[in-house]
């Protein structure tokens, strides 16, 4: 299959339009990362998703819609999911929720579960394809399962862990402003839970619920390092936290350090460094070394990021 590169003009609106309703998998950007988008109401059209990024069939996947109206479609919003739709969308936070009976989504969105990850997009090119297209996207990073997510379309069509050749077509939107993928939240015994750090700082979401969240489960949770799983995984060994690199290391740095190679922000900006994330440890892979990386503090959005490279060190 050739994947074709369409530009974020109307036509080539259009036409990752035409490819999503021929039941075609389109990458596309998100403010968060490059999404591999499908038709949600269309099993096979999904199965194409999971083929494409070698991903294991039992994990669910984001459905995003173009508003709230969209969300209430195929899922069910209570008083809390409202308020925080509310306020952040369209933006990068994704809500688990109890699937709306009738929704019309096909079964291996959800992967059987009776909930619905659903998220409304800020990016214009999301937003147009979602109006031209008129139904709600399924959409994973769009990376090789496991690898490095995308936030450029040269991430997606990298040879080495891109989807060049396994997709119909991917949308060029420019670099992801935000760079680290959504915040997930859910509902545990009417508890509202971070199920994972991201884009939209977890005080952020507090404030607007009035109340902390349970933030027990997710991955960056000190408290559970048995749950890290390899994941947005470099080909390099990774060490965290380091003062200084050692011999034969890259050094990543993160605000006024010595000897780094790279840097995720060098004015130590957390906004900055979420956006540069994923580049950075490409940049870094590529130059075939193991890589150390600089502290980053674990508060806004430092959580998300360390949660990220967290996931990228584990054992694997
Ligand atoms: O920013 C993002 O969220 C990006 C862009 C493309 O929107 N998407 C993204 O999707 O990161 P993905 O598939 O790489 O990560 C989705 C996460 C997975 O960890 C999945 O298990 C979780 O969301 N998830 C989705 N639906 C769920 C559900 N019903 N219950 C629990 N977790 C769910
Ligand atoms: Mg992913």
């Amino acid at each position: 299959m050739q994947t074709l590169t369409l530009r974020q003009d109307p036509q080539g609106i259009a036409r990752a339009a035409e490819l999503l309703a021929a039941g075609q998998a389109v990458a596309l950007p998100t403010e968060t990362v490059y999404g591999l988008a499908a038709d949600a109401r269309d099993g096979a059209a999904v199965a194409r998703i999971y083929a494409a990024k070698g991903r294991p069939a039992f994990n669910p996947l984001i459905v995003h819609v173009a508003d709230t109206a969209a969300a209430r479609a195929i899922a069910l919003l209570d008083d809390e999911a409202e308020r925080l739709a509310a306020v952040f969308w369209p933006g990068p936070l994704t809500l688990v929720l109890p699937l709306r009976p009738g929704s019309g989504l096909a079964g291996i969105v959800t992967a059987g579960l009776d909930t619905v990850g659903v998220r409304v997009p800020a990016h214009p090119v999301a937003q147009a394809v979602l109006a031209a297209f008129g139904g709600p996207l399924a959409a994973p990073s769009a990376n090789a399962s496991g690898r490095i997510s995308p936030t450029t379309a040269a991430h997606v069509l990298d040879p080495d862990g891109g989807l060049a050749g396994r997709i119909a077509a991917v949308i060029d939107g420019g670099p992801c402003p935000v760079g680290v993928e959504s915040t997930i939240v859910g509902w545990r015994d009417g508890r509202a839970a971070l199920l994972r750090p991201g884009g939209i700082p977890a005080e952020a979401v507090e404030a607007a619920l009035g109340r902390p969240l349970d933030r027990a489960g997710h991955l960056a949770a000190p408290d559970s390092p048995g749950q890290l799983s390899s994941h947005y995984a470099p080909r390099a060994a990774l060490r965290l936290d380091a003062d200084a690199p050692r011999p034969g290391e890259t050094f990543v740095g993160f605000g006024r350090v010595d000897g780094a190679d790279l840097t995720l922000s060098a004015t130590g900006d957390l906004t900055e460094a979420a956006a540069r994330l994923f580049d950075v440890l490409r940049a870094a892979d590529r130059l075939g070394r193991p890589i150390a990386v600089a502290r980053v503090p674990g508060t806004g959005l430092g959580l998300a990021i360390n949660d990220r490279l967290r996931r990228a060190a584990a054992p694997r």
